[in-house]
């Protein structure tokens, strides 16, 4: 199946229903035939549903259709973006342990990084740029994967993943990419990396309704290195059983992060929310599309407008990461916008008051346009050094073009502009 095909049909078969809709298995917990089912499922001895927190059907199929799409061995789906990100690396790093990032992320992530994870006893090394040699140089011997955004929210600075990939792989490390912002137009499976994280409660879901996350695995990572050896070989919780030897067809990362960290912390997906984000998977592919012209025409709008300074996106020729752009997203650029208004914030401010159709929001890829302005919400954790680092300065407004018509979207920018 292709694309598109595989969003609509792959992973579901009727149950004895014959509901042509994938079910919502609004269940707990599921029967057991005898104690010897019981006991053949617990010790992992039977492949079945036991209890919702590590396995749903419904879960399921979502989970099938994210790694389908991919060409992936495995995915597993959690109950938000940032659980997907915190699983992906309490899985291969634990307590004096560090990885290396890029620090163009979503504002959560670097708080993630930056303080939680601190308290685990795992550090963050933020690479000073994204060049790769910035990334390569705080690689050390305890370091456990390297990490970055596709294109950075929101700042959309891009890497050269081909090349952070071999020196992830020179130090027998994953590269990990948070591909929220650019599901189905980039799949980092093709340049190099080795896991994906999603937020789906974005671009994939597209309805605005719900949270969840995601972890996909491209399944060819060699665990059975010495940086992952004992993590990964031995699990003293389930009898010592190896995830390298008995889940090398399902993906070993992902079976993993579901049998110890969905079972001991607990972040699952309800089975009502993996239905709606499937639904929003079925129409993914044109969405994106839509998403991806309609932020070119919009950049491309403001770019020129004399009451913009200045305006980030890749479809445009002086972002710094034009070049780059060009090699890696052939598909569309994304439909998040940066831009910054002449007058600094206050007329930021009465801009986003004046919109009218354009939604003040802390969400990006609904279908539905959206605003936000980063500085004094999803980035007001940072430290005024850390926003100029970040490269969100005061002005910064951060668009999520939606998929309404380009002339209502451009009126009601037109409109607001005009009212500052
Ligand atoms: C790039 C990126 N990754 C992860 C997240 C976190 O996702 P969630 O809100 O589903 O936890 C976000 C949220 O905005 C995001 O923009």
């Amino acid at each position: 199946m292709k694309t598109e095909t595989i969003l609509l049909h792959y992973g579901y078969k009727p149950d004895t229903t014959s509901s042509q809709a994938v079910p919502i298995y609004q269940t707990s917990s599921y029967r057991f035939d005898s104690i010897q089912d019981a006991r053949d499922l617990f010790n992992l001895n039977k492949e079945g549903n036991i209890y919702t927190r590590i396995g749903n059907p419904t879960v399921s199929v979502l989970e099938s259709r994210l790694a389908a799409m991919h060409n992936a061995k495995g995915a597993l789906s959690v109950s938000s973006g940032q659980a997907a990100i915190l699983y992906s690396i309490l899985n291969l790093a634990s307590y004096g342990n560090n990885i290396v990032s890029s620090k163009y992320l979503y504002g959560g992530t670097y708080n993630l990084f930056k303080y939680t994870l601190k308290k685990f006893g795992i550090d963050v090394k933020f690479a000073q740029t994204n060049e790769s040699n910035d990334f390569e140089k705080l690689i050390d011997k305890n370091t456990k994967a390297i990490y970055i955004e596709s294109i950075g929210n929101p700042t959309n600075r891009i890497a050269e993943f081909e090349e952070l990939s071999s020196i992830a792989h020179n130090f027998n490390i994953p590269l990990i990419v948070d591909n929220t912002v650019s599901p189905l137009i980039f799949n980092p499976f093709d340049f190099g990396a080795d896991l994906i994280v999603y937020s789906l409660t974005k671009f994939i879901s597209g309805n605005g309704t719900s949270i969840g996350g995601a972890i996909v695995e491209k399944g060819d990572f060699n665990w059975n290195n010495p940086k992952f050896k004992d993590e990964f070989d031995f699990d003293e919780s389930y009898h010592g059983i190896s995830y390298i030897e008995k889940f090398i067809t399902s993906g070993v990362f992902v079976t993993k992060t579901r049998l110890q960290l969905l079972r001991d912390i607990g972040a699952c997906i309800s089975p009502f929310n993996a239905f709606l984000i499937l639904l929003g998977l079925e129409t993914l592919p044109l969405r994106i599309e839509k998403h991806c012209k309609n932020a070119s025409k919009v950049a491309k709008f403001l770019s020129v407008h004399p009451k913009v300074n200045w305006v980030n996106h890749l479809s445009l020729p002086d972002h710094p990461d034009y070049k780059l752009a060009n090699k890696y997203f052939k598909k569309g650029f994304g439909s998040i916008i940066g831009f910054g208004s002449n007058g600094g914030f206050e007329k930021a401010k009465a801009f986003v008051e004046n919109l009218k159709l354009i939604v003040h929001l802390a969400n990006i890829g609904d279908a539905r346009s959206l605003i936000i302005h980063p500085a004094s919400t999803t980035h007001s954790q940072l430290t005024k050094e850390e926003l100029d680092q970040a490269l969100i300065s005061v002005d910064f407004l951060r668009l999520s073009v939606g998929i309404e018509n380009i002339d209502d979207i451009i009126e009601d920018l037109e409109q607001a502009l005009g009212s500052i």
